[in-house]
This record gives structure tokens, sequence and C-alpha cells, in this order.
């Protein structure tokens, strides 16, 4: 037995928190919501309990709870009244997100609002872009993208956040927030977001499956780990001011790569499957809801995230404010 033994700061509880290495903060968070036309509506979404698509008075309500838990940010997404070919509602002056924003800026002060910026809720054929004779066009569908991120910043967006997956949307998105003044909105890429089968739930929640084919065209493949440092760059090079990862349980190694490579602060989105899970686990008893909540969301930014969008935010928050967790002094986290 040697003398070196890392039991020996694994002591108790103090002794544990004295060498931490993570630290999980609220400021860390984002927490994602569905906007919905309509009034009093806060309808719950089946795959993901807890979660609701909500109406813009209820998401008003909602914001102010955020921002009283402390949470930064919230990050929003739009269900359309209708859908069309090229997704107008997503860029239309009163479409459900530009009202959500002008409604939550101005009745919660000291909370971000970061818009999603994509057309899938919004276009009949449920893709991220313009479809012509049965292709998803990128360079065509720029212009809306950047047209749909100029009306979010005229609503009061604080960060536009790109998801869709074009080539060369955030410089097209850059260069239209300058022309319109809006030369200090940030932009959030969707830089490396993989083609994953954990977008489900959220699928169901905001009515975005595709209605041909799938995603593969413009979302990366899973393989791949060198070409999301090719995105990552590319996208900082374009003028991302924060690059993302997306999901973020399955691609932790991706958060790593893009956090050693990069100097901009990196967010990870733990993806609605992923919540999914949990709660399913949770809801069967299998699993201890609060402590692998927090140990996943710790281990996504041990892994480097800065900023981790998750739908768990506000129960995280609840259990971050509450006093260091009853452990035993000699055992792991209590079950
Ligand atoms: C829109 C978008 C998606 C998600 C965020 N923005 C779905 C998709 O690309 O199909 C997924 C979020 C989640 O699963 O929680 N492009």
């Amino acid at each position: 037995m040697g003398s070196i033994r890392p039991r020996r700061l694994r002591s108790s509880d103090a002794m544990r928190r004295l060498v931490r290495e993570t630290e999980l903060s609220v400021n860390d968070l984002v927490y994602p919501l569905f906007a919905v036309h309509g009034s009093g509506v806060r309808e719950e979404i089946p795959s993901m309990p807890g979660c609701f698509q909500m109406s813009v008075d209820e998401l008003v309500k909602e914001a102010a709870e955020v921002q009283g838990l402390g949470i930064p940010a919230i990050l929003l997404f739009g269900l359309p009244a209708t859908k069309d070919e090229i997704g107008s509602e997503a860029y239309a002056p009163e479409g459900i997100v530009q009202q959500a924003v002008k409604a939550i800026k101005a009745a919660v002060k000291d909370l971000l609002v970061i818009t999603d910026v994509c057309l899938c809720e919004y276009t009949s054929h449920g893709h991220c872009g313009i479809v012509r004779e049965g292709q998803v066009v990128n360079d065509q569908t720029l212009r809306l993208l950047a047209q749909t991120a100029v009306s979010h910043a005229q609503a009061g967006a604080d960060i536009v956040a790109p998801s869709d997956m074009m080539d060369g949307r955030v410089a097209a998105i850059r260069q239209a927030l300058d022309d319109a003044g809006f030369t200090n909105t940030p932009i959030m890429s969707y830089a490396a977001k993989y083609a994953s089968s954990f977008y489900g739930p959220f699928r169901e929640a905001a009515e975005s499956a595709p209605q041909f084919g799938d995603r593969r065209t413009y979302q990366m493949d899973p393989a791949n780990a060198r070409e999301a440092i090719k995105e990552v760059m590319l996208d900082i090079e374009e003028g991302a001011d924060i690059v993302m990862v997306k999901p973020a349980l399955a691609y932790m190694d991706i958060i790593r790569q893009v956090k050693d490579s990069t100097d901009v602060p990196v967010a990870a989105y733990n993806v609605s499957g992923e919540y999914s899970m949990v709660k399913a686990a949770v809801g069967n008893g299998w699993i201890d809801e609060r402590s692998v909540v927090m140990e996943i969301l710790t281990s996504i930014k041990r892994a480097g995230a800065d900023i981790i969008l998750t739908y768990h935010a506000k129960d995280a928050a609840k259990w971050l404010m509450e006093p260091t967790q009853p452990v035993s002094s000699s055992e792991g986290p209590a079950p």
C-alpha cells in the first residue's frame, strides 16, 4: 500500500466541498419555453412532464418565476397559427415569438430573452429551410433566417440563436443585424448540432417533425467529431459570440474538444430526449430525480459547458438554493 491515498480528500462533506473542481451555478442555466397563440393556455407536453406550451400571458408569469429563481435567461420557441412553405410566421412582425418577446421584455426586468431562429416550426414540410424539388436549399434560406433574426431583435430579443445548420447563416444573420442597427445583439450559434434522435419529444412539443425525409443533409452526422470543430471555427469566423454543442449527454467529448479549441463561451443543450428519459425513469421510481439531474448538469459543466440549456433549469435552481444536501460523511450522495 503506497502513501498516496486519494480517499483522504473524500472523508467528509466539508472535505469534498473544499476540493471540488466543478460547481454548478444557477448563472449557468437557460430555461427553454414554448409559446403558443391564445390566452390562458398552459398545456403540458405529454412526453416532457413538467414542460408546457404556453400562451403569451402565461409565459409572462412563467418568465417572472424563472427570473425570481435567479435563472439569467430563457430560450423561446414558437408554435405558429398556420404553417406554409416558406415559414412566414417565423419572421412576421406579429408572429408568436415576436409577441412573446415583446410582452416578456416589457414585464420582466433582468431576464435575458434568447430566441431560437429556425424555420422548422413554421414550415408546412417541417424542414429548417426552403424546399425546392425535394431538397432543402441553403442560400435561399439564409435571407429568411436573417429576416427572422432581425424581427426577433426588433421585438426586443437579447440574443438570437440560429439552430437550422445551413451553411453561412451566422454571417448572413450578423450582416442583417448590423444593417438593421443591432450591432450589439449577440449570436449564440447552434454550431455543432447533430442529426439526433434525442430531439423526438421536442418535435412533439414544437410540432416540428419533418413531413418527409430527415435532417441529415444539414445537421451533423453523430459519428463525426473533427467536423464539429470545423463547424465551430466557421461560425466563430462568421461572427458567432457563443457556440453551442447539441445534444449534450452523448456528445460530452465534443463539448470538451470545442472548449479546448476556442476562446468563446461554450453552450450545451441538454435536449428533450435526455430530459424525457430522466423523467420516465423517475416516474417509474427507478432513479432519484434530484441527484441524477444534478449529476448530469454538473457533468455537462465539467465537460466544458459554460452555459447549459435545460428543461431541468427551474428544478435545479431550486435545489441549488437549498443548503448542502444531507450527505452522510463517508458515503456518496444520499439516494
Ligand atoms: C429547431 C430545433 C430543434 C431543437 C432545438 N431547435 C429540433 C430539431 O432540430 O429537430 C431540439 C431541442 C430539444 O430536443 O430539446 N431546429
